[in-house]
């Protein structure tokens, strides 16, 4: 399965849910994920992430990420349709520590 990481907290640009063939991001408030038992590891969402927070969970940086998506894709509403980008994504793009801000 490809990982949603922590540089899309309060980023969101949602470029992803666009391609992705199977539909399987779920949204919160500030932050996205990837159902783990539906993506079928296509690829194809991760060069399109401006923020480049998109990552196979073979890549050491969706290892404290992995569990963080299959928890919250079992309760947020499904996302398949680009909506509106937070007027300051482009502000937290590469802030570091944004954990805490997560919105669940
Ligand atoms: Fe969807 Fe493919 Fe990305 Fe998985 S890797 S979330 S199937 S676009
Ligand atoms: Fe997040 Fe990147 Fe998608 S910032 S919403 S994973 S395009």
């Amino acid at each position: 399965t490809y990982v949603v990481t922590e540089n899309c907290i309060r980023c969101k640009y949602m470029d992803c849910v666009e391609v992705c063939p199977v539909d399987c991001f779920y949204a919160g408030e500030n932050f996205l994920v990837i159902s783990p038992e539906e993506c079928i590891d296509c690829g194809v969402c991760e060069p399109e992430c401006p923020a480049e927070a998109i990552f196979p969970d073979s890549d050491d940086r969706a290892a404290d990420w992995l569990e963080v998506n299959a928890e919250l894709s079992k309760s947020w509403p499904n996302m398949s349709r680009k909506g509106d980008t937070p007027a300051d994504a482009d502000e937290w793009n590469g802030k570091t520590d944004k954990k805490e801000l997560l919105s669940k």
